[in-house]
């Protein structure tokens, strides 16, 4: 890999330095040179597509820039954090202590990325959220140099409960993986659905990355709601739609859930995903220039076809070169980088969007139903939606 030799590289040139006095200190490396990029992702696991795609989307936005930040040239440095939140200080570390990079980029799992959290506060290193909705990362652990591009996990469901009682689904039950990203999932469609007259009889889990649905879905059966409302991702997705259907299910208690169910999974469920219902604050399906040239562009480049997480990856490396291009590749101006990242208006392929002064998306969410193998966009859900933030007291 090219970080062991690096590292050996710049420890040679350090002692050369050194040996005629002219040692210069870290201050210098942070505003000339390469930019150290750090993408700390899944690559592995139910969630490795995710990663894949958020990386792609990064370097396609960058790339469109010009492949460069602020006019410096780029050293990237990866991690394959495997979902794993027991080993999330560790890789968040490894980017930050060992490679020394200037912005770490990541992560996919609300799990994970607590450890990122912990060692972005600590090390002050700008973090760029390009997927996790853990609430806590811009609510009480928010923080001056931590930014997400994506969503809280609650923000996707706050828009689900609506449109389901709009349609007569007054009684459902709720399942999801019992990990941060469902739990919250869950505290928005409860709030949204009991709102709005429905009510939850049953909430269902299994433990991330667990795909044993059969006993949950007799269950279920058995319960017969108006409505199934869920939260999966991944490869876990598409096997609970395909279990959904082969249970018999599809036909009778009709599927709903936030977008992630249906993103990226289209082509794996097939036929079983026709007619889910989700609400997702992206839709491959929206009619508008900016989203149909980036879509040609991913598919062209990368012979994929891209999802949210390519567009989250993609507003990831856009937020980065608007900002590096305001301080001119000098990160070390820490409070005109924060202020140009606080400030832009992302022109993204899922609509326009703002940071909230916690430093997460205002952004529309879309009703959408699969027709055809594609997420077909039917209305707006909720309109600019912003996190509540609450608790969030930037340092
Ligand atoms: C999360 O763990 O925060 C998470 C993972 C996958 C998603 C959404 C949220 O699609």
């Amino acid at each position: 890999m090219t970080t062991r030799r690096l590292v050996l590289s710049r420890g040679a040139a350090l002692v050369g330095a050194a040996s005629t006095g002219l040692l210069l200190p870290e201050i210098a490396r942070a505003q000339s040179g390469k930019i150290r990029v750090g993408l700390m992702l899944p690559y592995t696991g139910t969630f490795a597509q995710l990663g894949v795609a958020i990386e792609n989307g990064v370097r396609m936005a960058i790339n469109e820039k010009g492949g460069k930040l602020g006019g410096r040239e780029i050293e990237w440095f990866k991690v394959d954090d495997e979902s794993e939140p027991s080993k999330g200080v560790e890789n968040a570390s490894k980017l930050v202590q060992r490679d020394k990079v200037d912005v770490l980029i990541g992560t996919v799992h609300s799990g994970v990325q607590m450890g990122i959290q912990k060692v972005a506060r600590e090390s002050g290193v700008l973090n760029l959220i390009p997927n996790a909705g853990i609430h806590a990362a811009t609510r009480a652990l928010c923080a001056p140099n931590v930014f997400r591009t994506s969503f809280t996990n609650s923000q996707p469901t706050l828009a689900l409960g609506k449109p389901m009682m709009d349609r007569g689904l007054k009684k459902a039950v709720w399942i999801t993986w019992k990990y941060a990203a469902g739990n919250e999932a869950f505290e928005g469609f409860k709030e949204s659905y009991t709102k709005a007259g429905g009510t939850i009889v049953k909430e269902l889990g299994l433990p991330f990355p667990n795909v044993e649905f059969q006993a949950l879905l007799t269950e279920i059966a058995a319960l017969k709601p108006d409505a199934v409302a869920c939260f999966f991702a991944g490869g876990g997705a598409a096997k609970f739609i395909r279990d959904y259907a082969a249970a018999g299910l599809k036909d009778k208690i009709p599927l709903w859930g936030s977008g992630f169910l249906t993103e990226g999974v289209l082509q794996a469920a097939g036929p079983a995903a026709e007619g889910i219902m989700t609400t997702m604050h992206y839709s491959d399906s929206l009619d508008t220039p900016r989203n149909r040239e980036f879509r040609t562009a991913y598919a062209t480049t990368f012979k994929l076809q891209p999802d949210v997480y390519a567009v989250q990856g993609y507003d990831t490396g856009l937020l980065l070169a608007l900002g590096m291009a305001a301080v001119k590749g000098d990160i070390g101006n820490k409070a005109a980088l924060y202020r140009a990242l606080e400030t832009q208006t992302i022109d993204s392929p899922r609509g326009k969007w703002t940071m909230s002064k916690a430093h997460n998306p205002i952004q529309d969410i879309y009703l959408r139903r699969v027709e055809h193998g594609e997420n077909k966009v039917i209305g707006i859900a909720a309109k600019a939606l912003s996190d509540s933030g609450a608790g969030c007291r930037m340092a």
